[in-house]
């Protein structure tokens, strides 16, 4: 297991989360807006229980969605089996693996890497998965990637009232650089009865460029995508489109990077 310790994606906390995520539509509209009529071979990191994969079955050739949660990835495959999904499902391959030490075999159009995902990571694992991408994408070809800057009106936390049984709490450690999400189940007579959480790392949308440029990916735009869930809105939340620059004929890469 690489990137933090979470309990939001195993076990009882991963059938809770994807209660949760199903009916979030961030980002969906832009990204199914860049793959439309592509035909592209996408691969999808840290897909969970596919709340974009689903989505973006109709629109692609293939996608292979990667994540190491075996929970949420069973609630994806028991998705695809259903019978409304007979027509589109072949094009998924659900791959349990560990996104920092993949080799997924061949190269794709398009990376996607949502929900925030990438801040599950520390810095190093951001610059290695970075170079990674950038190998597995064809020449040309694009990364996805959104990234939600939190703001919580200049508290240390706030509480998100999702139901009655249900709450999220957000919590910033200035000191440690962190975010931390637990979610909060309670009772029918409203008693804290157990707790889901995931630390991520703040990443700023400045470092997230610089991180871009040094691995050598092209920053084509960064356009807001939501929040559009049921937990409410705090901070920016916005999809990054960039692209991997190809090798000309001199071994060089053909693009300047901004
Ligand atoms: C914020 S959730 C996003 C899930 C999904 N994209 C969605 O929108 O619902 C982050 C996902 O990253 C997965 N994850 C965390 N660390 C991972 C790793 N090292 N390799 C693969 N997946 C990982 C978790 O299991 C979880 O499904």
């Amino acid at each position: 297991m690489s990137g933090p310790h979470a309990t939001l994606y195993t076990g009882r906390g991963a059938e809770l989360y994807h209660e949760i995520v199903q009916s979030d539509t961030s980002e969906l509209r832009e990204i199914i807006h860049r793959l439309r009529g592509k035909d592209a071979r996408v691969l999808e990191l840290a897909a969970g229980s596919g709340r974009i994969t689903l989505a973006l079955l109709p629109f692609v050739r293939s996608i292979t969605a990667v994540d190491n949660s075996a929970e949420l990835l069973r609630i994806l495959s028991e998705e695809l089996a259903r019978p409304n999904r007979k027509n589109t499902a072949s094009k998924a391959n659900v791959v349990l693996a560990d996104i920092l030490s993949l080799e997924p075999g061949g190269h794709f159009d398009c990376v996607v890497l949502g929900t925030t995902s990438f801040c599950l990571f520390d810095a190093d694992q951001r610059r290695s998965l970075l170079a990674d991408i950038r190998q597995w994408l064809n020449p040309g070809g694009e990364l996805l990637l959104s990234l939600r800057i939190p703001d919580l009106g200049g508290q240390n936390r706030y509480v998100h009232e999702i139901s009655p049984n249900l709450a999220i709490e957000e919590r910033f450690d200035a000191v440690r650089g962190t975010f931390s999400s637990t979610l909060i189940e309670r009772s029918d007579d409203g008693q804290a009865i157990a707790e889901y959480s995931v630390t991520t790392h703040l990443l700023t949308e400045s470092d997230l460029r610089t991180e871009l440029r040094e691995a050598g990916l092209v920053l084509e735009d960064a356009v807001d995508v939501g929040p559009r869930n049921r937990v409410g809105a705090i901070g920016d939340y916005k999809l990054f489109r960039a692209h991997s620059p190809g090798p000309d004929a001199m071994g060089k890469t053909t693009d300047v990077q901004r």
